[in-house]
């Protein structure tokens, strides 16, 4: 197979990914600028029906997406792998779901009321508005590239207010949060009393966060909702450092085992003056996005700033008694803070791969597209193809669906050309197709394609699912 590699050199993504090592820090090399990779993946969701443009029919709602049949597929499977290694393969992590909407009390006691702002300029002459700690040259505008035109920062906090209850006002305001973490401190209590766990511990949360972001921008990147996956892990004080090394090398290795190649990947140091309000050490997983490096996760040492501040707002006691040391304390807390949605935006943007391939039936050699996600994260894990709509394949193709439908999520397409209907596969990231053809109605046996080798062997039905579980696991 004759195989061409994209500029960031996205082929062999599965083999390669656990042999590479991963770059620390300011050591790491600045990355090619890829928008033509930007472009190309953008298109492909809309066009496969990963992610559309929210309120498309209306124009588009400001920078909202809505993720199609594929895309709410990749989503699911971003976030159930971050549970299961979070929550499902651990004895020291348990979950939560807390709600969105939450009083001013906890946003006043953690800080975000007063400190949750971003800086922003407004252009005097074409009156875009931009975040100055994002601006390339402090003094000119981005838009319309005027200098000098460009107001005094103004600090605009970046939380959405609603109203509870029928009547608006002071009294019934509330937040939608920006941030799931704040739902696991306020829970700390409830969660030590009812889940016998004892520090270290840690709760894990996936949800919608809500920013009024000045500048959303990037697709999927930056938006005003967005999924979070964060895990608040609860330590004794002096083992912080520890823990903080810990959580951050478990998170960098997350994404390399699930397919991003490591030489992609960065942990960097946060100075000091980026900090958050709440943090003594953060270190972002940063990847190389097609604009170059940028965040992809946060890790950070909360302290027990949060603990402490709400355990002051509310007056009941956060603190926890060690019996086994005698002591009262107070835990410090290490925080991995992902995006699901930015996440599975990386996910395809290190899984889009082009290649120049001879044609999968008669004429001349193509160049397809390919996702080569890992199993976990591909949206379908195998399609099922008949090789047309005639009435006695339909029996055969419904036997092979009934035997992988539970166990796996299976696509059924049974129009056009076979060779078309692999490309569309492959576009979609399916790591097998199976496709029943007229010789099945005589030896029982089925067509399994491999996505990224294009190989194909002939597998008997009875042994399908067998053959398919260990490459799919
Ligand atoms: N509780 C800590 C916290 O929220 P953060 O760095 O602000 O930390 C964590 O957010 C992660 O959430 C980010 O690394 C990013 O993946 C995701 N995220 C934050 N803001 C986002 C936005 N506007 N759009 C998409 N994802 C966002």
């Amino acid at each position: 197979m004759g195989g061409r590699t994209l500029p960031l050199g996205l082929s062999n993504v599965l083999g390669d990914a656990r042999r590479v090592s991963v770059h620390l820090g300011a050591m790491s090399p600045v990355p090619p600028a890829d928008p033509g990779l930007f472009d190309k993946v953008v298109n492909l969701c809309k066009r496969r029906g990963f992610v559309f443009p929210s309120a498309e029919i209306y124009g588009g709602f400001r920078s909202t997406y809505d993720y199609g049949p594929v895309g709410v597929l990749l989503l699911r499977n971003v976030k159930e792998a971050w549970w299961r290694s979070m929550v499902q393969l651990r004895h020291d992590v348990v979950g939560l779901d807390a709600a969105v909407l939450s009083p001013p009390a906890i946003w006043q006691a953690s800080g975000h009321l007063e400190s949750f702002t971003d800086p922003l300029v407004d252009c005097r002459n074409c009156g875009e508005r931009h975040r100055q700690d994002k601006l390339d040259d402090p003094d000119e505008c981005p838009t319309c590239h005027a200098r000098g035109s460009l107001t005094e920062a103004r600090h605009f906090n970046l939380m959405f207010k609603t109203y509870a209850g029928p009547v608006e006002g002071a009294g019934a305001e509330v937040y939608l949060r920006p941030e799931t973490a704040q739902g696991m401190f306020v829970n700390f209590k409830n969660v030590l009393e009812t889940s016998r766990k004892r520090p270290p511990f840690g709760i894990a949360q996936i949800g919608k966060s809500f920013r009024n972001e000045i500048t959303p921008q990037n697709f999927v990147f930056r938006t005003r909702e967005f999924e979070q996956m964060e895990m608040e892990y609860f330590v004794p004080p002096d083992e912080a450092g520890k823990w903080f090394d810990y959580w951050c090398n478990e998170r960098l290795r997350w994404y390399v085992d699930l397919g991003i190649p490591g030489d992609r990947l960065r942990l960097r140091r946060h100075p000091a003056e980026e900090l958050s309000h709440y943090s003594v050490a953060t270190s972002d997983v940063e990847f190389v996005f097609p604009w170059g490096w940028d965040e992809l996760e946060g890790v950070a040492n909360r302290t027990d700033f949060d603990l402490r501040q709400h355990a002051e707002a509310s007056g009941e006691g956060l603190d926890y008694f060690d019996h086994a040391l005698g002591e009262r304390y107070v835990p410090y807390v290490i925080e991995p803070a992902a995006g699901a949605t930015r996440t599975a935006m990386a996910f395809l943007l290190a899984a889009y791969d082009e290649e120049e391939v001879a044609r999968e039936g008669p004429g001349q050699g193509e160049v397809r597209t390919v996702l080569r996600f890992h199993p976990r994260i591909a949206p379908y894990k195998v399609a099922v193809l008949p090789l047309s709509k005639k009435a006695e394949l339909q029996a055969p193709a419904n036997e092979v669906l009934a035997q992988l439908q539970p166990h796996f999520m299976c696509d059924y397409d049974e129009t056009q050309a076979i060779g078309r209907r692999y490309r569309r596969q492959d576009e979609l990231g399916t790591p097998y197709c199976v496709t029943i053809d007229f010789d099945t109605l005589d030896d029982r046996a089925v067509t399994v394609r491999d996505r990224d080798s294009m190989a194909q062997d002939r597998i008997p039905i009875a042994g399908l699912l067998d053959h398919l579980a260990p490459k799919l696991a």
